[in-house]
């Protein structure tokens, strides 16, 4: 549970948040802390039946939420999820656009569908969601958009072509739009994650078995406790509330008067690529 101490109780009560992708990791973070600063939560996904746990886990926690399935791949299917939350709760008030697809591949073997894929789940995924929501948004008075971003792309990231391309795009969209939707006193801006020990990441620190086929779990802390020192300025890996704060601050009246801006949250780590491998 994240600690709220620094954000008033209630700062967000009334409102209602979509959270692509929020039944897992950053997207769970995010929906976690939304929820308990009173907003009501909206966790949107391919396969809804996964979410069933996460809604439960913060409704258990005392905060408001449900899960909706969609593809966010698809337009069609993104405007009816929109069109669903907003006849069921009459508003919809902030959209993180947090679902991705990721996978490490060598760009001369990648498939023309893995590409597709990928650019379709992070890219098309979150202007489809914006499209969706910004008419709602304009309609009530503004609205706050969250694209969840990278900073791999910053420098170029081997065998992941097709996210980093998708990420920057992201990146172009969060100014577009944050410069287009303005007069509608909507703020679209983007958050630039840093390393987050996220299932997928700790495997890849996981040793292969030794030859008794045991695997040394002490070894992956070591390896990533050793990352950490030598590649994170500020010395420790992220976690999803370290980007759930700053989503609750670009969301509340802090933030009113910024959009078209990508934050890092990295614990200065992109910074120091280069300095310190
Ligand atoms: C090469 C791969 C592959 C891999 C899939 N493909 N995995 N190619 N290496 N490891 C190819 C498939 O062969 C297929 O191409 C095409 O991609 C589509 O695969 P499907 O499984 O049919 O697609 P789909 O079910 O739509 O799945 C999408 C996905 C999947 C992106 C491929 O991984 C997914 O749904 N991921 C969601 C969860 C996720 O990845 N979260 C990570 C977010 S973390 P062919 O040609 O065979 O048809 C994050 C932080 C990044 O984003 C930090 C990085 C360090």
């Amino acid at each position: 549970m994240t600690d709220t101490a620094v954000f008033r109780p209630g700062l967000l009560a009334g409102q209602v948040a979509v959270i692509t992708g929020g039944g897992t990791g950053i997207g769970f973070g995010i929906a976690e802390l939304l929820a308990q600063l009173g907003a009501h939560v909206v966790l949107a996904s391919r396969k809804p039946a996964h979410l069933d746990p996460a809604v439960e886990k913060i409704r258990n926690a005392g905060g408001s939420a449900s899960a909706v399935a969609v593809d966010v791949r698809d337009a069609d299917r993104v405007k009816t999820m929109v069109d669903s939350v907003q006849s069921e709760h009459g508003r919809i008030d902030i959209l993180v656009n947090n679902a991705a697809g990721n996978f490490y591949a060598p760009s001369e073997t990648l498939s023309a569908n893995a590409w597709k894929s990928v650019i379709e789940i992070d890219l098309y995924g979150t202007f489809f969601c914006s499209q969706a929501v910004a008419p709602i948004m304009r309609q009530s008075g503004g609205g706050r958009i969250i694209n969840i971003s990278m900073t791999l792309h910053y420098r170029g990231w081997p065998q992941m072509a097709h996210a980093t391309a998708a990420k920057a795009g992201i990146d172009a969209l969060t100014r577009t739009l944050a410069m287009e939707w303005a007069p509608h006193g909507i703020r679209v801006n983007a958050i630039a994650p840093g390393p987050i020990p996220t299932e997928g990441v700790r495997k890849a620190f996981t040793p292969p078995p030794n030859s008794e086929g045991v695997v040394d779990l002490f070894a992956e802390e070591r390896a990533m406790s050793a990352y950490a020192k030598r590649a994170i300025p500020l010395g420790r890996w992220g976690s999803p509330a370290d980007i759930a704060n700053m989503v609750a601050f670009l969301v509340s009246p802090a933030g009113d008067w910024i959009t078209g801006s990508i934050m890092v949250v990295d614990g200065g780590e992109w910074l120091s690529r280069g300095q310190s491998n």
